[in-house]
């Protein structure tokens, strides 16, 4: 793997591969501390990130290597008109490997096509977001046990949230996999995303604007923010913002084994209340980031 724009760029293997090192790294964290020791990598992020950006820093500190970047795109030269093809391709002489947000869809892969370093597409506008993908599967695979057989409850934007598309691609792969796709009528995931991935793999699939009636059914609810900075319309975002919010009392029928994932970060979609159920794993999620990047990085540096 030369760089990742996409979860589609990845083979089930590859997955594994990734899973089983990341783990190997979370219990072994000595033996990978000097693995990119004299390594750069550069965080490019033209959108604002907290999770993202920092558990990529973070990796590579970890890994023995250094960081630089910019965090929002005013502080970068795209505030004075430069082109992604040509900021990444100055950056490719600093730097060893680049994560990239933006939010144009398509411009991590353009950056793909002219740096001279490995490129990470660490989410582009509502289109996908691979490495929280790689984050929500080793999540799902450590607190579950396993990739297969799950029916998974998305909840939420499925129109713009670019983890909803980035997990579906993903999850489609794996056998036994169903979706309950839960979203007011005008946040339904995209039809490219329904025919390419669900109805050309033969997945079970149900749409409904019921998230009540769908939790008794669910393995994993993944639960989703109303992304206001995808909207056109201001009102049509405080219209929507508040359609689910998840209650303890909401769980009552959830399995007691059931995993309640949100890639983060939120806002009202679940009430905090809910953060002491041993079920909702969020924060772990967002921990499970750090190792899988970490691992990411060794792969695409070639430093496995
Ligand atoms: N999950 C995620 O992408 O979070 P940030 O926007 O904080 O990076």
């Amino acid at each position: 793997m030369k760089n990742l724009i996409d979860i589609c760029d990845m083979s089930k293997n590859e997955i594994t591969e990734l899973i089983t090192l990341a783990n190997d790294i979370r219990a072994n964290p000595e033996k990978y501390a000097e693995k990119c020791k004299g390594k750069k990598l550069a965080t490019l992020f033209f959108e604002p990130s907290t999770r993202t950006r920092l558990s990529f820093e973070a990796a590579m500190y970890e890994l023995g290597g250094n960081v630089l970047g910019f965090s929002e795109a005013q502080s970068s030269s795209a505030a004075k008109g430069e082109s992604v093809a040509d900021t990444v391709r100055a950056v490719s002489c600093y730097a060893d490997i680049i994560a990239m947000r933006h939010p144009k869809e398509g411009a991590p892969l353009v950056a793909s096509m002219t740096a001279g370093v490995p490129i990470i597409n660490a989410g582009d506008g509502g289109h996908n977001h691979p490495t929280q993908t790689l984050t929500d599967l080793i999540t799902i695979n450590n607190e579950k046990g396993r990739l297969t057989g799950h029916t998974v409850g998305m909840c939420g934007d499925l129109q713009f949230g670019r983890t909803v598309h980035s997990l579906i691609a993903a999850m489609s792969a794996y056998e036994g996999t169903s979706f309950v796709l839960i979203s007011p009528d005008e946040l339904k995931i995209p039809d490219y995303v329904r025919e390419d991935m669900i109805e050309k793999n033969n997945i079970s699939c149900i749409e409904t604007t019921d998230l009540e009636s769908a939790v008794p059914r669910l393995d994993i609810l993944y639960m989703t923010r109303v992304q206001r900075e995808r909207f056109f319309n201001e009102a049509d975002y405080i219209r929507l913002k508040d359609s689910y919010i998840l209650t303890p009392d909401k769980l009552v029928s959830a399995k007691p084994d059931m995993i309640i994932m949100h890639p983060l970060p939120r806002v009202n979609e679940i009430d905090v209340s809910v953060d002491d159920d041993p079920r909702a794993c969020y924060f772990r999620q967002a921990l499970y980031g750090k190792y899988i990047r970490m691992a990411l990085i060794l792969n695409l540096l070639g430093r496995v």
